[in-house]
């Protein structure tokens, strides 16, 4: 009898513990939604730095609706990110928050905020393919290029030259010197066009399904007035066979593997068109490739959410294997032991607890 209270006691303990985590669960995801508004509107940055405003001359500096500055300051202040003062009804934002939800910092986490709403948007399609398959594809998510490179405008452009491309020892000199360089899956192409910047002598391709991202990426490349790159759209599932053959010195992928409909091909692609001394360079997501090992990664829940709304269903809308988000370190070594990679270091990298980073020699 006893033994059997003590049981009782502690799982009403536990169900109360989790039942508090889901009510700030609940919480914390109104927080998220609020940052991506105060993102998008610009209401962080317009806070940021400032001393304390009321709404109306936070709504005038914004250009937006007061009712609405209003009832997102509302929201701020009881997610306890925006302090207030009742007595002069005016609000300000402390410079050490400041620093992690706007641009004045090393990190914007406020960026990443913006997948909660963006992957919100598609649960109605989601949920009819858990009911009849399928997938759905990038049509849906009209925003997706743009959030996708900004969060790789932190993940990868500050530390592509002083930690990423380093991890290939001489790389950096190559690229001094004069190489071909191919990014697939390039997005918009933001990690070409810096390097292609920074590496006159160099020649840069990006290839992309999407239109909109690479349209945005030749603009940008037009803009700047470098002739050293251009961008292809092109559908890489067939890669393995139209690959041109010994084609190039460097391939990058940046996020890019587990979300292609055949990635496996892919890969297989890459091998066939680097030079017997070139150097393949991966950033995939960091995770081990079995359920249980997840338990304690930092975001795991939030990124097999972002596989089921984005990176998982996309790869199946095409048709794909729907690798997803998750595949982890293991099948990814797998794939490109099977793709004739045989030299391949895997690091992880400070800045980035999202990535793993391998270095792969043919
Ligand atoms: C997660 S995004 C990464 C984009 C970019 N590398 C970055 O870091 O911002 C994956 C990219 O894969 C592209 N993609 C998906 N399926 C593809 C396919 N079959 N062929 C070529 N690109 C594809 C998408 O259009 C998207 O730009």
């Amino acid at each position: 009898m006893c033994d059997i209270a003590v049981t009782t006691t502690s799982q009403q303990a536990e169900a109360t513990d989790f039942e508090s985590r889901l009510v700030r669960a609940l919480n914390e995801s109104g927080l998220l939604l609020l940052t991506s508004i105060g993102h998008r509107t610009g209401l962080l940055e317009a806070l940021a730095g400032q001393s304390p405003l009321t709404s109306p001359a936070l709504a005038e500096r914004s250009g937006l609706q007061e009712r609405y500055v209003r009832e997102w300051l509302g929201g701020m202040v009881a997610a306890e990110v925006v302090e207030t003062d009742p007595e002069s009804a005016s609000y300000w934002l402390p410079d050490e928050r400041a620093e992690l939800l706007t641009d004045r910092g090393p990190v914007n986490l406020a960026v990443y905020a913006q997948f909660i709403p963006l992957l919100g948007s598609v649960e109605d399609d989601v949920v009819r393919c858990f009911h009849e398959g399928g997938g759905v594809p990038y049509s849906r998510y009209p925003r997706f290029q743009e959030v996708m490179a900004s969060d790789s405008g932190q993940t990868v452009l500050p530390a592509l030259f002083d930690a990423i491309l380093p991890l290939a020892p001489g790389l950096i000199e190559r690229l001094e010197s004069g190489i071909r360089v191919l990014d697939c899956a390039c997005g918009r192409g933001r990690a070409l066009l810096a390097m292609a910047e920074r590496f006159p002598s160099s020649r840069f391709v990006g290839y992309d399904l999407c239109e909109e991202a690479i349209g945005w990426a030749r603009e940008q490349a037009e803009r700047t007035g470098l002739t050293n790159l251009s961008f292809e759209v092109r559908d890489l599932s067939d890669f393995d066979v139209t690959a041109t053959p010994g084609a190039f010195e460097l391939v990058t992928t940046f996020d890019g593997i587990h979300d292609q409909a055949q990635p496996r091909r892919l890969l297989a692609g890459i091998h066939r068109t680097l030079v017997a001394d070139g150097v393949y360079l991966v950033q995939d997501i960091h995770a081990s490739s079995h359920h249980h090992l997840d338990r304690q990664h930092p975001l795991g829940a939030m990124l097999y959410a972002v596989s089921l709304s984005h990176c998982m269903t996309v790869s199946l809308a095409q048709g794909g294997e729907g690798l997803g988000t998750m595949w982890g370190r293991e099948r990814a070594l797998a794939y490109l032991e099977e793709a004739g990679f045989h030299d391949i270091r895997v690091h992880q990298l400070e800045h980035d607890i999202q990535n793993d980073y391998f270095v792969c020699r043919p």
